[in-house]
């Protein structure tokens, strides 16, 4: 009989190219058995293992858990195949559900379809079970299964994530250009910041990159802003594992010898904005915010880490404006901040070039569907010019 610690395998969605930085924070639970693709990791574990990975996880989409694949060839199959798969195992007749897909069939062009013949399989299973019809929708506010279909094989999932894990729950005021709170998390995952020293962020917005930063530094993992998940409508499920996990992340805030982090922009309304992002995940006190040209902000002594995520230029006439930009953010980390490493966010490889300088690595990002780079600068300790505003 299945059970919530029966074994299987997991594979765990991601935004591209974030799949090295959720290997690492994959490895670092313990689940050394992992391997990543470019968007995801798998892994074998148990459904308590999901809840465990749910909670912690910062730059993961969804948890799903394998239940069956299966040769498919046409929208009947999944009906036929799934209509006698066990779902009784894992649902109770009266347990809202939905149907998650992605196909990728020459006979498919929209997902819908698919997803209504593993609905039906279940429904009409159930009601010959049970006489009961289980409610279904749209909603991720329950069970929900998840499809994958891709030339000719099927697997069917219980996606244990529900709603994806991008968003870290804290409420956010967007402002220009925000980052995905998981793509925040996967790029300060790969730098070299060790979260013991300085990390200053000039050009903060809307505050995702310190937030993040906040949150990794105290150990809290996005797991405490969230307290609904696909797991918890899965048959057997206890709530008293998931409390369990809860309370130890909770006994494992680090509220101590915190590393400085700084935020700085040059929009009032941005700083605004960025410290109610902050209060909203509890790490106002946390950050030193500050409205200032990047230039003027605050450096503490090295060694630390510094970066940028300046705009990329999508609309016209914005390109010459930009490249004075770039070229003095070179400036400043040339001038300013030896004994830092420096990294560059961005979307456009060619205002990188007005940095001047060469990066030490180009790391692979996409951002919504720009393709980016975090560019990383180490800037040796030399004769340090005094920077125009000093800690
Ligand atoms: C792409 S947004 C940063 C988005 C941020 N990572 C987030 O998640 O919200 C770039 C920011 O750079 C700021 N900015 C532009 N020129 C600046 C300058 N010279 N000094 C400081 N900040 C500047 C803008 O106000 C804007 O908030």
């Amino acid at each position: 009989m299945f059970s919530f610690t029966s074994q299987g395998n997991i594979l765990i969605t991601c935004h591209k190219w974030l799949s090295p930085a959720l290997l690492q924070e994959v490895q670092a639970l313990g689940f050394t058995n992992s391997t990543a693709f470019t968007t995801g990791v798998r892994l074998q574990g148990s459904l308590r293992d999901c809840i465990r990975l749910n909670v912690h996880l910062r730059s993961a989409s969804q948890v799903l858990f394998e239940l069956h694949d299966f040769i498919c060839n046409h929208p009947d199959d999944i009906y036929e195949t799934l209509v006698r798969f066990p779902w009784e195992n894992f649902l109770l007749p009266d347990t809202y559900f939905s149907v998650t897909a992605q196909v990728s069939h020459p006979s498919i062009n929209n997902n819908l379809f698919p997803a209504l013949r593993v609905k039906d399989a279940w429904v009409d299973r159930c009601r010959k079970l049970s006489g009961k019809r289980p409610n279904t929708g749209s909603a991720l506010e329950g069970a929900v299964i998840h499809l994958y279909w891709k030339e000719d094989k099927a697997t069917v999932f219980m996606d244990t994530s529900g709603a994806s894990l991008g968003r870290h729950g804290y409420r956010k005021i967007p402002g220009r250009a925000p980052m995905l709170e998981a793509l925040a998390a996967a790029v300060l995952l790969s730098t070299r910041w060790d979260k013991t020293i300085p990390f200053i962020n000039p050009m903060c917005g809307s505050g995702t990159l310190a937030i993040e930063a906040a949150l990794l530094a105290s150990n809290q993992p996005p797991g405490l802003f969230r307290n609904r998940y696909g797991f918890q409508f899965i048959k057997g499920y206890s709530a008293d594992w998931y409390n369990e996990i809860i309370a130890q992340c909770t006994a494992e805030i680090k509220r101590d010898s915190l590393p400085k982090i700084i935020a700085s922009d040059i929009s009032t309304e941005a700083i605004k904005n960025a410290r109610i992002n902050a209060a909203a995940a509890g790490v106002e006190h946390l950050i030193q915010f500050e409205t200032a040209d990047f230039a003027a902000t605050t450096l503490p002594e090295p060694p630390g880490v510094i970066l940028f995520n300046p705009e990329y230029g999508e609309r016209l006439g914005e390109t010459a404006a930009l490249e004075k930009i770039y070229a003095r953010m070179g400036d400043f980390l040339k001038n300013h901040c030896q004994g830092y490493t420096g990294y560059v966010f961005t979307g456009n490889l060619e205002l990188a070039k007005h940095i001047h300088l060469k990066p030490a690595r180009r790391i692979p990002f996409y951002n919504a569907t720009i393709d980016c780079r975090l560019l990383e600068y180490e800037m040796y300790a030399g004769t340090r010019r005094p920077a125009p505003k000093e800690q």
